[in-house]
């Protein structure tokens, strides 16, 4: 046997605000994402409540996967692929979030799309809600922060559960849950943001609000788990969430506290709650510094002991270090949702996300010995400039260099005892950016002729890093060369 599991789930991870386009075709309302104007490296992205003429919104066309599914799942089909992450668009199924009845046109959509990865012999991995709350809960109850929104998830999760458990095994509920626990969540996943207008980085800081939605997030999470297994027991229900590791930038008990508290509050935070199915006590220190208190209501304690996940997914992109001197140590550098000091042993992506295989590696590791489940990284990859040489071919060397690493990095936890269930890189097809709105920050083993002017002809292309990615799969991981 190999280093990696005989069925180990090779594939690649998207989601629908960031690929399907359609943004209003077949009855679909609009998301917090089709409100989200482009923006750059250095340019936020604006969030316009009302769409304004001449302003180019990047996720209403994404790649337009919902005219292009088949040919795209053809090409994920030749790479090998046993799974495929996505996720279904909330306002293609209740367009607004309030109505009582299933949008059917939506409905029928993804059963196409599943029919088809099942006839490419690839199982659907959804993710119930990935960053694509209807605007309609965001003006009706202010996003996650409105309690009713539980009831109007579960109706529209126990919907899609129902048409669906036959075709799709692996579901995981919240994309990147953990993204709450900071001020951009308030946009990406909370849906805070009622009657904002604005650059998203000039979203108020509201921790009490932010805290109270992730608690109702919490309960929906645990909700639709425990429906699951009550109503299909063979259904596997996962998180998701983003793992950052924050190194002490160096030695000093000062740091090395540093770096333990904000582990704690963004790494472990959620998933305790959702693994182990109740609020750590860590929490009790930060909510009363912060001046959080949190709305509870009986029977609460008893969901969220009631829904824990059977097993534990996660996104891994870069690590960062913390200092307890900001003022005297390092440069700052960005990252995924959470920015940090720079490392001096570690390169950057171009936009600034620190290159990190071992901290993978470490956080594997971490992880296995807090929760004993089965793991699976569901979004890794590199978001990088490719060019298109003149005979259309795009060498993607770098591209390849930073799988492989990781990949390498993953068979080592598995030496360590972890147990891994597969891997899907982010953006296998290029997509559109979520943190920039750009198709210029590019991860995918397809290219696609589609450009941050809104030009292209949309076609689709295999770059070098596909024909790799092909080999990886087709050998279980062995030959990496
Ligand atoms: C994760 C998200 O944060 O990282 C994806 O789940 C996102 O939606 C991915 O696209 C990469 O981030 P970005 O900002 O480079 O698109």
């Amino acid at each position: 046997m190999g280093m990696f599991r005989d069925d180990f789930l090779w594939g690649g991870a998207t989601a629908a605000n960031q690929f399907e386009g359609a943004w209003d075709v077949d009855g679909k309302g609009l998301s917090i994402p089709d409100v989200l104007t482009g923006g750059t490296v250095d340019t936020p992205r604006r969030i316009t409540p009302q769409l304004e003429e001449g302003t180019f919104y990047p996720n209403h066309e994404g790649i337009d996967f919902y005219h292009h599914y088949e040919e795209d799942i053809a090409l994920f089909g030749e790479m090998g692929f046993k799974t495929f992450r996505m996720s279904i668009a909330w306002t293609r199924i209740f367009p607004t979030g309030l109505e009582t009845e299933p949008n059917e046109a939506g409905l029928a959509f993804y059963d196409k799309v599943f029919d088809c990865c099942l006839e490419h012999g690839i199982k659907p991995l959804v993710t119930i809600s990935h960053f694509e709350m209807p605007y309609g809960l965001v003006e009706a109850y202010n996003g996650w922060e409105g309690r009713e929104t539980i009831d109007c998830f579960m109706r529209y999760a126990t919907c899609v559960l129902d048409r669906y458990h036959d075709k799709v095994e692996y579901w995981l509920t919240f994309n990147e849950i953990n993204t709450g626990t900071r001020k951009m969540g308030a946009s990406s996943s909370l849906g805070t943001i009622r009657g904002f207008s604005g650059a998203r980085t000039d979203l108020p800081e509201q921790p009490q609000v932010r805290f109270q939605g992730l608690h109702h997030q919490f309960v929906a999470s645990a909700m639709i788990v425990k429906y699951a297994h009550e109503h299909y027991p063979e259904l596997k229900m996962g998180n998701m969430e983003i793992f950052s590791p924050f190194y002490p930038l160096t030695c000093k008990p000062e740091d090395i506290l540093l770096s333990q508290r904000e582990t704690r509050i963004f790494d472990w935070f959620c998933t305790d709650v959702q693994c182990r199915g109740y609020y750590p006590t860590y929490m009790n220190r930060y909510f009363a510094e912060n001046g959080i208190v949190l709305k509870m209501e009986p029977g609460d304690e008893e969901i969220l002991r009631e829904g824990t996940v059977d097993f534990y997914t996660f996104s891994y992109y870069m690590s960062n270090c913390v200092t307890a001197d900001p003022d005297e140590n390092g440069a700052k550098v960005s990252g995924n949702i959470v920015g940090g000091v720079k490392n001096p042993y570690l390169k950057a992506s171009d936009w600034g996300w620190q290159i990190d295989p071992k901290g993978l590696h470490w956080a594997l590791n971490e992880i296995w010995d807090r929760y004993q489940l089965p793991m699976m990284v569901v979004e890794n990859g590199l978001g990088a400039y490719d060019k298109v040489e003149e005979d259309g071919s795009i060498h993607d060397s770098y591209r390849i260099d930073y799988l492989r690493q990781h990949i390498e990095e993953m068979a080592e936890a598995v030496k360590d005892g972890v147990d891994l269930m597969g891997y899907t890189p982010w953006g296998c097809i290029d997509l559109v950016s979520a943190s920039t709105g750009e198709m210029a920050k590019r991860y995918g083993f397809i290219y696609v002729d589609k450009h941050d002017d809104g030009t292209g002809t949309l076609a689709r292309s295999r770059k070098d890093s596909f024909y790799w990615f092909k080999k990886v799969i087709a050998t279980n991981g062995e030959d990496l060369a």
